[in-house]
């Protein structure tokens, strides 16, 4: 399928997971307000962070999907990750556009941008007509990013990957962006 693009926006850049960007990933994701957002388990540690962070790489070998490390463009800082997730998964409607910004980097725009960035690929370079992101209906700030995108909300209903509550699954279709 192809390696994962470098992708520039006006702030960030969105390039492939390194290996040395595991101190900085795992620091996000073990934040407590990832954690909280994510319901991550608290046997996500920093093996787990590696192991994922592989899988998102190899994704983009695997399927031409996978999400970027995003870099702030003026300070070369990890801020966070996004983009486009379609794992093998029971019960997985399609590829989704997905973000996650370290807590120091929120109320930038930076989620949107790199969402829309990841959109405009998805729709473009994959060619797929429809874009879903799956968000739980208290996660306001990430159904917000939702709504930037032109997304909007299909149904909720409980996923057979995610038990304990029901997700919103938000979509977007190409020529609505
Ligand atoms: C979801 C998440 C990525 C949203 O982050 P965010 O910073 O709120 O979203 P954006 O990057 O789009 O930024 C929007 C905010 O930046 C502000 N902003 C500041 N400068 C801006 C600019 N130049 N352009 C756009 N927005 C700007 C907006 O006004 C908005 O602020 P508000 O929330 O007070 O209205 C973040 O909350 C997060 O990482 N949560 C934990 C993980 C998570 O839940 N992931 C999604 C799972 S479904």
């Amino acid at each position: 399928m192809g390696a994962c693009p470098t992708i520039e926006t006006d702030r960030l850049v969105l390039r492939p997971f390194r290996d040395d960007d595991l101190d900085d990933y795992f620091a996000m994701m073990d934040t407590p307000e990832v954690r909280r957002w994510l319901h991550l388990s608290d046997k996500f540690d920093r093996d787990a962070a590696w192991a994922q962070m592989a899988g998102l790489v190899g994704q983009w070998t695997l399927r031409g999907t996978g999400l970027w490390a995003l870099e702030e463009r003026s300070t070369g800082r990890f801020v966070g990750r996004a983009g486009l997730y379609n794992p093998v998964r029971v019960d997985w409607p399609g590829v989704e556009v997905g973000w996650t910004l370290d807590p120091s980097s929120w109320g930038n725009g930076y989620a949107t941008e790199a969402g829309i960035a990841a959109r405009d690929h998805g729709f473009g370079e994959l060619g797929v007509d429809r874009l879903y992101s799956f968000i739980l209906p208290d996660n306001l700030a990430s159904q917000a990013v939702a709504r930037r995108l032109g997304f909007r909300l299909l149904e909720e209903r409980v996923m057979a990957w995610y038990l304990d509550a029901p997700h919103g699954i938000w979509v977007g279709e190409r020529g609505n962006g």
